[in-house]
C-alpha cells in the first residue's frame, strides 16, 4: 500500500467528519402550515394594530373552589355582509405555589369543536398535559389542586383573599388590577385588548401579548373557512399539508394553532427551551428560522442551528443583575420560538407557536436564576436522586457482542486500573431486534453475567425501545389489549424501525402502561433463573423515531389514547415511554428497594423525575465537543440536569488527542458516558496507547475521586432543582459579562471553576475569572483576580483549566478502586480553599447508602464544613440517620488546605475538640508548599467537631 493510500484510510478512519443530518428531512417555519402562518399573522397585525380579542366583562367571576379568576376571551372575525362571528376562549387565571408563580390558561369552548364525522377523535384540545409534565399527577384544568394549597400559612380566608388579590375591576379603563402582596407581584389584565402585564414593585417585568401576536385558531370547517379567516391571516396548508415528507396528514380539525408573544423588561438575554445544538444564549431569529421544539431522531445533527431535536423542555428563562423570570410553556405540540432582542438590548422578546392544544403557561419570577429552576421543578418535580453508581463513568458501544465480550471489558479495565461503573448492551443483545429477548447463543446466561458484573458493585444496562417488531408475541399481545398506538383509520399503526416492520406501545394509557410494566416483571423476573437489581434500562428512539415516518418520526394524525392525536401530544409521548418503564423496575427491585437507573433519548419537562438523558448522535469532531458543553449546560437550567454527551463522538473515530480533550470535559458531564456507532473502531480507555491511555485514566479518576462532591451535588439539585453543570451567570447574574459564556462552568454550588479545551493543537486558554482567589484544583497554585478579567492559563495535554474558588470546601475520595461501590469503605479528604477577603469557606456533604430509598425515610447525612476567619474549622451536622452504617466509611484521613501568601498564617500545630474531647495535632509545613495537611484527625463526618488553628 503506498503512503498517500494509507493517509486516505486513516483521514477516514480519524476524520473530522464532515457528515451532517439531511436536514431537507425537516420542516422548516415556512414548509410547516401554522408556524408560517403565525409569522404572518404577526407581521401583518403589528401592522394593521387590530384587535380581534377582547375580556368579557359580564363573564369575570372568581372561581370559589381554587381563588382563580375566571372569565371569557371573546374572538370577534368582523363580517361585512352577516353578523360578525364571535368564538369563546374561556380563560383563568391563578397563583401558584406559594403565591410566587403565576398560570394562565386558555381553552375553546368545547361546543365549538364537535364534529360528528370524527367519531375516533376527542373532541377537547389536549388539556391533559400536566398529568405528565407536573408532579403533582392529579393536576388537570378541571381539578386544580395544587392551586392556593398553602394558603392556612397567610392565615386568609375566602373573603379575605378577594379583597386582598382581587380589588374592585377598574372597569372604567379597562383593566383588572390583581395584586399579590407577598412577593410584590402586580398583575394588570386589559380587558379590551386581552394583554396580562406583569409588575414588581413598580416594575413591569413581564408584557404578554404586548404586540398582539395572540391567536387561537378557532375550529371551523373547511367550508365555513373563508368566513372565519382574519385579514391579517394566511390560509396556507390549514386543511393539507404540501410538504414532500408529510402530504399524508389529515389534519383533521383543521387549523387548531396557539400563539402568543412574551417582553421581557429591562432583561437582555434569554436561554432555555433545550433541546438545540447552539449557544446558550438564545440567538435572536428575526433573519432567521424561529427554535422549534419537537422530538425527532436527527442522526449527525447540525450545529449551530434552531432544528429540533430528541427532547422538548418549553421553559425560556431570563435574568439581570436584580430579577430573573421563566416562562413555562406547558404544551407539547409542535412548538416554534421566535427570538428578538431590542437594538438597545434592554428588551428581549419572544413570540411562541404551538400546533395544536391550550394555551398554559406559567410564569415564575424570582431574585436569581436558580429561583427559576427552583420554582419550576417544585411544579415538574425535582430531578431523581440518581443511584450513586450512575454518576460514575459508563462504557457503552453499539454493541458489545456477547456476554464474554462484556467480561472481558470488564476484566480489560480492571487490569488497567481504570474505574466504570455501568456497562451497556445496545440493540443487538437482542434475539432479532425483539425487546424482552436476548440473543440465544451470545447471551445464554444473562443472569450469571450479571452476578459477575455484580461482584464490584457493576451494572448492566440495556436497550428496550418503544417499537416492538410486528409477528412477536409481544406485539401481538399489545394488538390483542389495544394498547398500541393507532393509525387514522383507527387500526393499529404499523411504521418502521431497528425490526423492520414496528408497532408502537402506547404508554399514554393506562392499559399500555399496564402492558409495557408487565412485560419488565416477565423479563427480568421470570426469565431470570434468580432475583437480580442490577440492570437498568435504555429507552432509545422514544421521540418516536419512525424511518418511514414524516421527519423521521409518527405521523401527526396517529390516534393515542383517548382518542388525543399525536399532533396534540408528541412531544409528551417519550416521556410516558421512560416514566412508565421507570414505574416497573421501582416495582421489580421494591424486594431490594433498589433505585432504578433509565436513560431516555426523548424528554419533556417532568422527564427529569425518572431519568437521565444524553444528547443523542454527536459526531466525533471538535465542533461536537464544543457544542456538548452550552447542550448540557441548556439542560441544566430547565431542571434536568442529569445529562451528557457520548465520549468522545458517536460517529467516526476520535484522534488521540480529541479522545484525550473529550474525556477531559466529559467528566465534568452530570452522566458521564462513552458510547460509539457500531461502524466505529473500538476505543475501550485500555486499547488506548500510552500516554492516551494515562490521559483518560487521569480523567475518569478525577470524576471517582470527587464522586461525593458529584453526589452532593445531585442531591442539592434532587431537592431545588438547582444545576450541576452550572453557566457563569446563573453564578453571578449581576455581571452582564458572563451571559454569553458558555464554554466555562461551575460544578454546582461546590465553587469549582472549569474550562474544558475544545480545540485541537490548544495549550492555552483564555478563561474569565470573577473577582475572588481561585486554587488550581490539582496542584492548589492560587490566582488572586481583583476584579472580573479574562486570564491566560495553561494547558498542556495533560492539564484541564480546573480551579477551586475561595471560600469552598471539597468532600473527595482519593484511594482508586474499581468502582463507587467498592470506595465505599474509603475514608474522605477534605479540601479546604479559603477566601481572599477574610479566610472563611464552607462546603455541604450528602451521603446515604447510595442505593435506595431508605433516604426517604431519614437514613442520609447531610453536613456541612465551615472554616471561620482563618481559624476556625467546624463541622455542623444537619441531619444524620438513625444508623450511621449504611454511610459507609466516615472517617476523614485528611484534611488539605490550599494557603497563599495571602491567606492563613497556620501555625505548627491543631486543636482537635470533639465533644468533650481536646486533643492536639502537629502540622508539617513544607517550604514553598501550596498547602498544608493535617494527617488523621480522626474525626466522622457525622459527629459535632472543631478544630483550631
Ligand atoms: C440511536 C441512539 O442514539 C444510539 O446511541 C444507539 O447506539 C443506536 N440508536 C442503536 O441502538
Amino acid at each position: 500500500m503506498n503512503n498517500w493510500f494509507k493517509l486516505f484510510l486513516l483521514t477516514i478512519f480519524f476524520s473530522n467528519s464532515t457528515n451532517a443530518f439531511t436536514d431537507y428531512l425537516l420542516k422548516k417555519c415556512n414548509q410547516a402550515g401554522f408556524c408560517q402562518r403565525n409569522r404572518y399573522y404577526a407581521n401583518n397585525i403589528q401592522s394593521s394594530h387590530n384587535s380581534y380579542y377582547h375580556i368579557d366583562e359580564q363573564s369575570i367571576h372568581i372561581n370559589s373552589n381554587d381563588f382563580s379568576l375566571g372569565a371569557n376571551i371573546i374572538k370577534t372575525i368582523p363580517r361585512d355582509d352577516i353578523d360578525d362571528i364571535t368564538i369563546i376562549l374561556p380563560f383563568k387565571l391563578s397563583f401558584q405555589n406559594d403565591w410566587q408563580s403565576v398560570r394562565f390558561t386558555i381553552d375553546e369552548s368545547i361546543d365549538g369543536r364537535k364534529v360528528s364525522e370524527l367519531p375516533l377523535l376527542n373532541h377537547y384540545r389536549y388539556n391533559e398535559t400536566g398529568l405528565w409534565s407536573f408532579m403533582n399527577h392529579t393536576d388537570s384544568l378541571n381539578n386544580t389542586p395544587l392551586l392556593f394549597e398553602k394558603l392556612e400559612n397567610i392565615q386568609s380566608n375566602l373573603n379575605k383573599l378577594i379583597n386582598f388579590v382581587f380589588q374592585t375591576p377598574d372597569l372604567q379603563n379597562n383593566v383588572i388590577k390583581i395584586y399579590n402582596q407577598i412577593n410584590q407581584l402586580e398583575i394588570h389584565l386589559f380587558l379590551d385588548s386581552f394583554q396580562i402585564h406583569i409588575f414588581q414593585g413598580n416594575d413591569l417585568i413581564l408584557s404578554i401579548n404586548d404586540r398582539s401576536l395572540f391567536n387561537f385558531e378557532h375550529h371551523r370547517s373547511l367550508e365555513e373557512n373563508f368566513q372565519n379567516v382574519l385579514p391579517e391571516e394566511s390560509t396556507f396548508n390549514m386543511f393539507a399539508d404540501d410538504f414532500e415528507y408529510s402530504k399524508n396528514d389529515q389534519i383533521p380539525f383543521g387549523p387548531e394553532s396557539i400563539a402568543l408573544d412574551f417582553t421581557f423588561n429591562e432583561f437582555n438575554s434569554l436561554f432555555g427551551i433545550p433541546e438545540h445544538a447552539d449557544s446558550l444564549r438564545l440567538k435572536d431569529t428575526s433573519n432567521d428560522e424561529p427554535y422549534r421544539l419537537f422530538n425527532v431522531d436527527v442522526f449527525q445533527y447540525n450545529l449551530d442551528s434552531k432544528m429540533p431535536m430528541y427532547g422538548a423542555i418549553p421553559l425560556l428563562l431570563t435574568a439581570n443583575k436584580e430579577k430573573s423570570v421563566g416562562v413555562f410553556w406547558n404544551n407539547p405540540s409542535d412548538t416554534w420560538v421566535d427570538i428578538h432582542y431590542t437594538d438597545n438590548n434592554k428588551i428581549s422578546q419572544s413570540h411562541i407557536m404551538s400546533e395544536s392544544g391550550i394555551i398554559d403557561v406559567f410564569v415564575f419570577i424570582g431574585k436569581k436564576p436558580s429561583d427559576i429552576s427552583d420554582q419550576f421543578t417544585q411544579l415538574t418535580g425535582r430531578p431523581v436522586l440518581p443511584l450513586l453508581s450512575s454518576i460514575g463513568y459508563h462504557q457503552c458501544r453499539w454493541n458489545y457482542n456477547d456476554e464474554l465480550d462484556v467480561l472481558n471489558v470488564q476484566e480489560n479495565m480492571d487490569r488497567e486500573d481504570i474505574p466504570f461503573d455501568f456497562i451497556w448492551l445496545d440493540l443487538e443483545y437482542t434475539d432479532d431486534k425483539k425487546y424482552f429477548t436476548w440473543k440465544p447463543d451470545s447471551f445464554k446466561n444473562p443472569g450469571k453475567m450479571l452476578k459477575k458484573l455484580a461482584k464490584y458493585g457493576r451494572q448492566l444496562a440495556i436497550l428496550i425501545d418503544p417499537h416492538l417488531k410486528t409477528e412477536y408475541h409481544v406485539s401481538e399481545e399489545v394488538e390483542k389489549e389495544n394498547a398500541g398506538v393507532l393509525n387514522a383509520n383507527g387500526d393499529l399503526y404499523v411504521g418502521r424501525c431497528w425490526p423492520g416492520d414496528s408497532i408502537w406501545i402506547d404508554t399514554m394509557g393506562k392499559i399500555g402502561q399496564r402492558i409495557w410494566e408487565g412485560l419488565f416483571k416477565v423479563f427480568v423476573t421470570v426469565k431470570l433463573p434468580f432475583y437480580i437489581d442490577n440492570l437498568h434500562i435504555w429507552n432509545d428512539m422514544n421521540e418516536p423515531s419512525i424511518f418511514n415516518g414524516p421527519e423521521t418520526t409518527a405521523p401527526k394524525d396517529l390516534i393515542h389514547n383517548d382518542g388525543f392525536e399525536e399532533r396534540s401530544i408528541h412531544n409528551v409521548y417519550g416521556l410516558t415511554v421512560h416514566e412508565t418503564t421507570y414505574n416497573s423496575m421501582k416495582d421489580i427491585y421494591a424486594t431490594s428497594d433498589k433505585r432504578p437507573f433509565i436513560l431516555t433519548r426523548a424528554f419533556f419537562a417532568g422527564s427529569q423525575r425518572s431519568a437521565a438523558t444524553w444528547t443523542g448522535d454527536n459526531i466525533a469532531n471538535w465542533d461536537y465537543l464544543t457544542s456538548s458543553i452550552p447542550m448540557v449546560l441548556s439542560n441544566n437550567i430547565v431542571g434536568m440536569p442529569f445529562i451528557g454527551a457520548d465520549i468522545a463522538g458517536f460517529d467516526g473515530n476520535p484522534t488521540p488527542e480529541l479522545i484525550v480533550r473529550w474525556y477531559q470535559a466529559g467528566l465534568w458531564y452530570p452522566f458521564f458516558r462513552a458510547h460509539a456507532h457500531i461502524d466505529s473502531i473500538r476505543r475501550e480507555p485500555y486499547l488506548l496507547d500510552k500516554p492516551v491511555r494515562d490521559n483518560v485514566r487521569d480523567s475518569i479518576r478525577l470524576r471517582y475521586s470527587l464522586l461525593p462532591t458529584f453526589y452532593s451535588a445531585f442531591h442539592e439539585a434532587s431537592v431545588n432543582g438547582n444545576a450541576i453543570m452550572k453557566p457563569m451567570f446563573f453564578q453571578y447574574p449581576e455581571y452582564e459579562e458572563l451571559y454569553n459564556i458558555d464554554n466555562q462552568f461551575y460544578l454546582g454550588d461546590y465553587g469549582i471553576l472549569v474550562k474544558p479545551i475544545t480545540s485541537p493543537e490548544t495549550f492555552t486558554t483564555q478563561m474569565t475569572f470573577p473577582r475572588g482567589i481561585f486554587y488550581d484544583l490539582l496542584t492548589f497554585r492560587a490566582l488572586v483576580v481583583d476584579q472580573l478579567k479574562e486570564i491566560e492559563i495553561d494547558a498542556p495535554i495533560t492539564k484541564i483549566p480546573a480551579f477551586i474558588e475561595g471560600g469552598h470546601i471539597l468532600f473527595k475520595r482519593d484511594i482508586y478502586r474499581r468502582s463507587s461501590k467498592l470506595m465505599e469503605n474509603d475514608p474522605y479528604t477534605l479540601v479546604i480553599a479559603p477566601s481572599l477577603e477574610n479566610g472563611s469557606a464552607s462546603g455541604k456533604l450528602y451521603v446515604d447508602d447510595g442505593e435506595t430509598f431508605s433516604y426517604e425515610s431519614g437514613e442520609y447525612l447531610e453536613t456541612v464544613v465551615s472554616l471561620v476567619g482563618y481559624s476556625i474549622l467546624k463541622n455542623d451536622v444537619i441531619h444524620s440517620p438513625e444508623n450511621v452504617d449504611c454511610l459507609g466509611n466516615t472517617m476523614i484521613e485528611k484534611i488539605v488546605v490550599a494557603v497563599d501568601k495571602n491567606n492563613m498564617d497556620i501555625g505548627d500545630h491543631v486543636t482537635i475538640k470533639v465533644g468533650s474531647e481536646t486533643r492536639k495535632l502537629n502540622i508539617e509545613h513544607v517550604e514553598g508548599a501550596t498547602t498544608v495537611e493535617i494527617k488523621s484527625p480522626q474525626v466522622h463526618v457525622y459527629e459535632q467537631w472543631e478544630i483550631t488553628f
